[in-house]
């Protein structure tokens, strides 16, 4: 009965890469055992930038089949499309009078991403990280888990739970990011100094979760390593600290124990066998999601189900919410 709350979500852009998978879902499935999870697909995030609609329709049904497939359980853990639960847009308002702006334009991301999108900087890309907050609050979450880049994002929410609640009387549980020590921040494999991104245009940089297995091969080959001979993980070998963080996360070995069972193997047998670990990692997600994809209507019952639960909890706290603030009852 006394379970903590757990609540993440990913946008329905690009792929959902090895990247993803590593730094947040790989531990979304571990904390569906133990905890009251609440999962979403977050499309509202993702018309922050220019989105095709078609498409933007077939990457929401995908990734929710992907989040499936790697096997997050419906019967464990609530699943669910962001757009289908309206609260979070109601709570976003509300938090939005609760937020500068001096702190919403200080978010990393929102600096980036202006950079990146200059014909479009538009009010949603500042007001992402309240819609973000909003999500977390509504659902009393103790824990968030997502990997190194979300966590200025976390803090806000942090931020204004602990605001509101100073000004009013506790109304929000205070949300703790969940990051994990190891694979927090898988790199690019053709820039191994940043992030592998899912929106990257160089499809050799990424290695997302439902490639053919040919395909991750032929990708960690190409990897960007270093012109040392030397498998070991240290400063200044980004690539290779790369491929052994996504080597122990797929194998569930140790860094250390991989580093110093190929040290001197040679970089060509070392790629290998991170890419045989990769395949091995990711064709049953593969195979369980061609199945997934086939039924729409299954997913769409799914997504259904998952949304009337999420609704009923949300609308719990913003019942709250609008008690405190002083609306009037409907
Ligand atoms: P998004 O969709 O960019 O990414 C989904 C999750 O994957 C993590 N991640 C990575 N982890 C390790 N290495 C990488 N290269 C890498 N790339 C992405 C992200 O940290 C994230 O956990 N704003 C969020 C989505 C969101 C959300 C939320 C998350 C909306 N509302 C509420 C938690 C709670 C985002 O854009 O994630």
């Amino acid at each position: 009965m006394n379970k903590k709350t757990v609540y993440s979500g990913i946008q329905p852009t690009g792929c959902l890469t090895l990247g993803n998978y590593i730094g947040a879902v790989s531990n979304w499935l571990k904390m569906q055992e133990e905890y009251n999870c609440i999962y979403s697909v977050v499309d509202l995030h993702a018309l922050t930038v220019r989105q095709e609609p078609a498409e933007l329709r077939k990457n929401i049904l995908s990734f929710f089949a992907l989040l499936m497939a790697v096997g997050l359980d419906p019967q464990k853990c609530i699943l669910y499309i962001q757009s289908h639960v309206p609260e979070h847009c109601e709570l976003t308002w509300i938090l939005n009078c609760y937020t500068y702006i001096g702190e919403a334009g200080r978010m990393t991301q929102f600096k980036e991403k202006s950079q990146r999108h200059k014909n479009n900087i538009n009010m949603g890309l500042m007001d992402y990280p309240v819609l973000m907050a909003a999500d977390i609050l509504l659902y009393q979450t103790h824990l968030v888990p997502v990997g190194a880049d979300q966590k200025q994002h976390l803090e806000l929410s942090r931020d204004l739970a602990e605001r509101f609640n100073n000004i009013y009387s506790p109304t929000f549980v205070v949300p703790e990011p969940y990051i994990p020590k190891q694979g927090a921040k898988i790199c690019s494999l053709t820039d191994p100094a940043s992030k592998m991104s899912k929106s990257d245009e160089d499809k050799n940089a990424t290695i997302s979760i439902i490639d053919p297995p040919e395909l991750i091969m032929s990708k960690i080959k190409k990897a960007v390593t270093d012109s040392e001979k030397i498998v070991e993980y240290r400063e200044g070998k980004d690539g290779i600290n790369n491929l052994l963080t996504i080597f122990s996360a797929v194998s569930g070995r140790t860094i250390e124990e991989l580093a110093s069972e190929y040290r001197d193997k040679g970089y060509a047998k070392f790629k290998n066998d991170v890419g045989e670990a990769v395949v091995e990692c990711l064709c049953p997600i593969r195979q369980r999601y061609q199945e997934l994809i086939a039924d729409k209507n299954y997913l769409l019952s799914v997504a259904r189900e998952g949304a009337e639960k999420a609704s009923r909890i949300a609308r719990k706290t913003l019942r709250k919410v609008h008690r405190k603030i002083g609306l009037v009852e409907r």
